[in-house]
């Protein structure tokens, strides 16, 4: 059961406002609503948590379900000086601190797939759309995350590619304020890399052919070598002596078969 009033229990970090809908169309879109209309008000950082999203989104356009009973749907939003550089890597960091968070409180091990979706043995069990915005003088950064928990019934387009973590039913807002704690101790050292090492013992692709995508249409096919210290992925082309780093962005990548 999620409820406001126990995540503010578990928080550590101080002065994190914690909103909390029964209904929603998407955490991420109310927490940039929220950002554009109090441009000028407090800037300490808000967490929007729902208990359902009637249109949970993903990376590139993508529908993200977001059933009641069935997930944690989550967004922070706080403000930064950190460069964009520096902001590109919240996505990167999100991933380690979600998966390291799960697998305290659940048991089960986790791993990453480029850039920022968590897997356990069975499917996809979380995935992260951090987005950026200007808000008058200021910097925003939203980190969105999406977690299946306890949910078993998936629909057909999704049987073959998403899975759930039953162990977290019950630790709900436990796992959202370690979570939102992690966030925000890497907002405070957005130049810290530590985590990547947490990241690369979770990588899953290292020694993967893939192909990269963009907008569905394949724009490159080689062997994926690793990730940099910036959530790069380190890519060897077909027929190529050298590798190259692929951002992050409107790329993705599927595993060759
Ligand atoms: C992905 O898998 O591509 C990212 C999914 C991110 C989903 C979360 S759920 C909470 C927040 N609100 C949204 O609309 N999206 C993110």
């Amino acid at each position: 059961m999620i409820c406001a009033e126990r995540i503010g229990e578990y928080l550590k970090t101080e002065n994190v406002t914690v909103k909390l809908y029964e209904s929603i169309d998407s955490t991420n879109a109310e927490a940039k609503r929220y950002a554009l209309a109090n441009e000028t008000g407090d800037p300490c950082p808000v967490l929007f948590v729902a208990k359902e999203q009637s249109a949970g989104r993903g990376r590139m356009g993508r529908f993200f379900l977001s059933r009641a009973e069935s997930g944690i749907y989550m967004s922070l939003l706080y403000y930064t000086d950190a460069m964009l550089s520096d902001a590109v890597s919240v996505t990167t960091a999100a991933a380690a601190i979600t998966a390291e968070a799960i697998e305290e409180l659940s048991g089960e091990r986790m791993r990453i797939k480029w850039v920022n979706d968590l897997y356990n043995d069975s499917g996809k069990v979380c995935g992260i759309l951090t987005e950026t915005l200007a808000v008058g003088e200021r910097r925003a950064i939203v980190v969105g995350i999406g977690i299946n928990v306890g949910q078993v019934d998936f629909p057909d387009a999704l049987r073959e590619i998403a899975s759930s973590v039953a162990l977290l039913v019950g630790r709900e807002c436990e796992l959202i304020a370690r979570v939102v704690d992690g966030l925000l101790r890497h907002a405070a050292d957005p130049c810290d890399r530590s985590y990547m090492a947490i990241y690369r013992e979770r990588f899953m692709l290292t020694g993967a052919r893939v192909d990269l995508l963009q907008n569905g249409e394949r724009i490159g096919r080689g062997l994926v070598l690793g990730v940099d210290d910036d959530g790069g992925l380190l890519f060897l082309p077909d027929g190529q002596q050298e590798s190259v780093v692929v951002h992050t962005g409107e790329v993705s990548i599927r595993a060759v078969e």
